[in-house]
């Protein structure tokens, strides 16, 4: 057996553990936070939503870590069960949710309304402009209509949006922080999603740069920086590195 085809074999054994191991940790977080999806009206799981793990960690931080000032760049279940999880606790927070999508957030709206969340949730529809900073069509929300959230400081920071899944458009995540930067709060959590990715890891390097900001991935997808002291918030004991 050549040693190429023994790289590969070994390749996809590591790649099959890892997604076993991903598949694992996913359940035993979903059985965290399954009552935010019990007892409600069904709000569909897809594909497009946190992982399991990552929706588990930020619920547990907001409520571990007492987060008050909420910002998600793209909306959609994690919204929905923020929302929840606030009503449920009587929380004092208010999360503010940025997506591009119109038809979306309306969609989302309804069910904000519906179920008492417009305490909590602000959503906010902003289109994307492209920006000539990196080769490639690039985009980021049009800051014009986010400039009423620049206004005071955030210790939430939740960077799963714009739309960033291929090479013209993979470094879109990036001016999160060249917007949102001055507004982290003195102590503050940032969590970058799809943190597998190569659009992703390579801003994560420049945030890193240029910002300060030094991440850790966990369970290979969910990158999480914090700044100042913090109580534990990751729902299973998992691997994680950092960048
Ligand atoms: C990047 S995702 C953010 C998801 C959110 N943070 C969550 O965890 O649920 C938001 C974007 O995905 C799109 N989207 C959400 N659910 C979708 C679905 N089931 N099918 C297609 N697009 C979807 C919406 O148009 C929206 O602009």
């Amino acid at each position: 057996m050549g040693l190429f085809y023994k790289l590969k074999q070994f390749n996809r054994l590591l790649h099959n553990h890892q997604r076993l191991t991903s598949l694992m940790e996913d359940a035993i977080a979903l059985a965290q936070f399954q009552i935010f999806l019990d007892d409600q009206e069904y709000f569909p799981y897809s594909s497009m939503a946190l992982r399991p793990f990552s929706m588990a960690f930020v619920l547990n931080e907001i409520v571990i870590n007492q987060r008050k000032n909420l910002i998600e760049f793209g909306s959609g279940l994690s919204t929905i069960l923020i929302g929840r999880l606030a009503k449920r606790n009587n929380l004092d927070i208010h999360c503010v949710s940025i997506d591009e999508n119109k038809d979306w957030i309306d969609f989302l709206q309804k069910f904000i309304v519906k179920e008492g969340l417009s305490k909590y949730i602000e959503l906010v529809h902003a289109s994307l402009a492209v920006s000539n900073k990196f080769q490639g069509n690039h985009h980021w929300y049009n800051i014009n209509t986010l400039k009423h959230l620049q206004l005071k400081k955030y210790d939430f920071i939740l960077v799963d949006g714009p739309t960033a899944f291929n090479d013209d458009i993979k470094l879109s995540r990036y001016f999160a922080f060249q917007y949102f930067h001055e507004l982290l709060a003195d102590n503050a959590v940032v969590f970058l999603d799809d943190a597998g990715r190569s659009g992703e890891l390579e801003v994560l390097n420049m945030w890193k740069n240029d910002f300060g900001l030094k991440f850790d991935i966990y369970s290979e997808t969910f990158a999480v920086c914090y700044i100042g002291e913090y109580f534990e918030a990751c729902p299973v004991k998992t691997g994680k590195s950092t960048i």
